[in-house]
């Protein structure tokens, strides 16, 4: 594996290799800091290619990809060799002291013990069973309001009028954001995350810089409006008590919350219904058996994971699969690759609504976990049901336009119609 690892290196990439022409060449050559467009369009085929050639390949700048669903499942719970903490990454990527570094680098998500453990206690507290079986009638009554005015507009986005619209209310409401202020979280949230891509423009850079500043500006002023005012229950509320933390990093939490929810969510659900829409016999099925609705949407959340790309850094001397890999080496965690894994998934490639067992990947797994899994859940639910057994006739018009992004998988828009 070493061996085949520096060929790796060598090897220039070129633009006629593909996965399926010359897999050994694409998985050799495969640099996830230049990407084209068909890749955009199917990774799969070049993650095949990655899972069964190459699976810890490293990529021309050092670092390295894992596509093996066993090696993700085992750095994902292992913190004694890998770390969350990505500050010496996003010192050069995003620059010192920069707003968006300043951000990254206090959320939870990218830290580790005590300081993970402090905040992560707060937001999995907050999100009992009780809280969530409060938030399903609220959701059913969001998506009914949607699904009508959808109705009445005959012709639609399922992103912008359906899917994007869901996950702003729900994370709002968790934090109690104020309805009149939800304008402009979206905007912030997709610039914020869009800055974790592999490679970023300096347009991106700037553009994230200032979504945190003007978020974080944003949400001084409903911190200090809620240490007026605390109440019980909501989330912000319980951060504040976290004697602990510091502003900023109360601040730069309350952030990450509303951002983490929000473009995944909605890419699940979008990935959810085109998924469907394009499967008559899984949307038939669905619509006969209701009951299939939590599988179909895990079987979403591994057919098309959301967020297909995670990080580990190496902190203590490890060897995965013949490569040893030392301090300091930046490890890229493929689960799109890893939940069609053939060696985890009977049939990966196939889009099976009942699968059982299910243990994707994508919510993650070990102390880092998504901690909003089941509110993720339960939006993608209720909104992908209602939806079909709305409009029995509903089907995709137009051409869906992807978002170009590796680590967020989803749509930017995808025009359907009711009848
Ligand atoms: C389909 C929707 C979602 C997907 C695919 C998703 C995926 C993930 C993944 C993969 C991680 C682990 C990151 C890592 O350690 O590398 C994570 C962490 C996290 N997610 Fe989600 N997420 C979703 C929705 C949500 C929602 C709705 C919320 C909040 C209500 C949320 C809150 C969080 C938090 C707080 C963490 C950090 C956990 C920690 O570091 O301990 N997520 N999510």
């Amino acid at each position: 594996m070493a061996e085949d690892q520096s060929q790796s290196a060598a090897r220039e990439p070129s633009a006629a290799v593909t996965a399926s022409t010359d897999p050994q060449a694409c998985a050799a050559s495969f640099d996830p800091a230049s990407l084209d467009a068909q890749f955009y369009e199917d990774p799969y085929p070049t993650y095949a290619a990655l899972r069964e050639l190459d699976p810890v390949h490293r990529c021309p700048d050092g670092t390295y990809f894992l596509t093996r669903y066993a090696d993700l499942d085992g750095i994902y719970r292992d913190r004694n060799h890998y770390s969350s903490d990505k500050k010496s990454v996003f010192g050069p990527k995003f620059g010192l002291g920069s707003p968006l570094y300043e951000h990254h680098t206090s959320s939870l998500v990218f830290n580790d013990p005590p300081y993970h453990t402090r905040v992560r206690r707060q937001i999995v507290g907050a999100l009992t069973p009780a809280v969530m079986q409060a938030m399903e009638p609220q959701i059913v009554a969001l998506v009914d309001r949607l699904l009508e005015r959808m109705e009445e507009q005959g012709q639609f986005d399922l992103i912008d009028d359906f899917a994007a619209a869901i996950p702003v209310e729900v994370i709002g409401n968790l934090l109690k954001v104020p309805h009149e202020d939800r304008g402009p979280l979206r905007g912030w949230s997709l610039a914020i995350l869009g800055a974790l891509e592999v490679s970023i423009t300096e347009q991106q850079r700037t553009a994230g810089d200032r979504a945190v500043r003007e978020f974080t500006e944003y949400l001084r002023g409903l911190v200090a409006d809620r240490r007026r005012n605390p109440a019980n229950d909501d989330l912000l509320s319980r951060l504040l008590r976290e004697q602990d933390l510091s502003s900023t990093e109360l601040l730069h939490n309350c952030v990450f919350l509303l951002n983490a929810g929000h473009e995944t969510t909605t890419n699940l659900i979008g990935n959810g219904a085109q998924l469907l829409l394009n499967d008559a016999a899984a949307l038939r099925r669905l619509r006969e058996n209701p009951g299939l609705i939590a599988t179909t949407v895990e079987e979403c959340l591994r057919f098309e994971s959301s967020n297909q790309l995670g990080n580990r850094l190496v902190v203590q001397p490890v060897r995965i699969r013949g490569v040893s890999l030392e301090p300091g080496t930046y490890l890229t965690l493929c689960i799109g690759a890893a939940n069609r894994d053939p060696d985890e998934f009977t049939c990966p490639d196939v889009f099976d609504i009942a699968r059982k067992p299910n243990r994707h990947l994508a919510f993650a797994a070990g102390g880092h976990a998504c901690a909003g899994m089941s509110v993720a859940r339960l939006e993608a639910q209720v909104a992908i049901l209602r939806l079909i057994q709305r409009f029995p006739k509903l089907h995709l018009v137009g051409t869906p336009v992807r978002a170009a992004r590796a680590r967020f998988r989803g749509f930017r828009s995808l025009p359907a119609a009711v009848g």
